[in-house]
């Protein structure tokens, strides 16, 4: 779809789930950026210090948020650490916080750090296969003694999505505040978190935004935990939702620079940053987010789940040993498809050493992106039509496993 904008590596590009593919727009932004450094010093900062803001509207549009509500910063489990400061107040029996058996392990060990320092537990969602997550224990773990749950919008193992919108209203229903970690679907398809009324969502920007390793991260927190306007906070009288671990960059911008001991919170999502941002590191989130104007996310979507269904179909006729754990309904299914083999790390190594890069999960799911804006139809047959050699021929197992999971 905009396979031009991308410098494409040799071979054929499968990761795109972990890390997105450089768009050129990136490369061009840092280096106008860098020469801004070399040029202007420190004059730089009038343009840099509203550069997180400026992303905003772009940002927004991804996640069907308000702009206000999003600010680029930090990482997943950092910005997560910034909004259960913030948002998880235990009271009473309800101290539960909820999240699943399959979550990215980052996301577990804040949300049992923030468990244990409000006296509450930590409650995860089984799973009956080990891949996927059931609907109805989803919502059977929504009790009334959950503080604040956290899902994944579609799991990194197998790629499963899960119902934004009901869980969402479940969790208000049991009187719980709701967020979403958002990694695996922000980029690859349209996201409503205003409209839903989800409380907050973290995601990165490294995976289907293709802003690069280690871009800063993103998170959304809905109007209704902000401020109407801009108020004056005394530390012992702070608004009921303030910062929970406040700096600098969550300052009000207008008079960040008086310097006083006196926290004037920012209006908007922004107040939820912390420190200095890096600019050069949002010097290629703001190539990467321009890839994206002018596409509509929906079609994003629908030629995602194209490619996908390729995949799915030619692995079905032409890998049945292989075990498609990915769901296969489209409004159950992400951006990758994962195949499950107890092979797959000689397989994802043999692949490698073919030129292909795919994506392995220990023990045995081998994780395989055809990204909408890049990956062509010709590329996906080409694997299967690999995997199906190796299979043949055993050769992935004479070579051995030479390769481990990438992050
Ligand atoms: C679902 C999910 N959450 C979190 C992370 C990583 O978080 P962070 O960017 O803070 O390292 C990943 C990384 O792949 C992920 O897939």
């Amino acid at each position: 779809m905009k396979r031009s904008a991308f410098a494409m590596p040799t071979g054929i590009y499968l990761d795109g789930n972990s890390l997105g593919v450089m768009p050129h727009a990136a490369q061009a932004r840092v280096q106008g950026r860098l020469d801004q450094w070399r040029r202007q010093a420190a004059l730089g900062w009038d343009d840099w210090f509203h550069l997180a803001e400026a992303l905003s509207p772009s940002i927004a549009r991804l996640v069907g948020a308000l702009p206000g509500e999003v600010i680029a910063t930090g990482s997943i489990t950092a910005n997560l650490h910034a909004l259960l400061s913030t948002l998880y107040r235990p009271e009473g029996t309800r101290r539960v916080i909820v999240a699943t058996a399959l979550d990215f392990p980052t996301d577990l060990y804040a949300l049992q750090a923030w468990a244990e320092r409000g006296g509450g537990t930590l409650r995860l969602v089984p799973s009956r296969d080990g891949q996927t997550l059931h609907q109805g224990d989803l919502h059977a773990a929504l009790e009334p003694d959950v503080a604040l749950a956290l899902f994944p919008t579609v799991l990194y193992r197998s790629g499963q999505r899960l119902d934004v919108a009901g869980l969402t209203a479940a969790g208000h229903a049991a009187g719980a505040l709701v967020g979403w970690d958002a990694a695996h679907s922000i980029g690859a398809m349209p996201h409503d978190f205003h409209a839903v009324g989800a409380d907050f969502a973290v995601w990165c920007h490294y995976k289907y935004v293709n802003a690069g390793p280690g871009a800063p991260g993103g998170l959304y927190l809905h109007e209704r935990w902000h401020d109407r306007a801009p108020g004056l906070y005394l530390h012992e009288r702070w608004h009921d939702r303030a910062p929970g671990l406040p700096g600098r960059a969550c300052h009000d911008k207008g008079n960040q620079f008086e310097m006083t001991p006196v926290y004037r919170k920012a209006t908007g999502a922004g107040a939820y940053q912390m420190g200095t941002p890096s600019i050069l590191a949002l010097a290629a989130l703001e190539g990467a987010l321009s890839v994206f104007d002018g596409l509509e996310l929906n079609e994003v979507r629908t030629r995602s789940l194209a490619l996908t269904d390729h995949l799915i179909a030619l692995a079905d006729r032409h890998l049945p040993e292989m075990t498609v754990v990915t769901p296969r309904p489209h409004a159950e299914r992400g951006g990758h498809v994962s195949l499950l083999h107890p092979q797959a790390r000689s397989l994802s190594a043999a692949l490698r050493a073919l030129g292909v890069v795919p994506d392995y999960r220990e023990p045995d799911i081998l994780r395989l992106a055809p990204v909408a804006l890049y990956t062509t139809e010709g590329e996906v047959a080409e694997v299967v039509r690999l995997l199906r050699t190796l299979l043949d021929s055993g050769q992935h197992l004479r070579q051995g496993a030479a390769d481990g999971p990438v992050t």
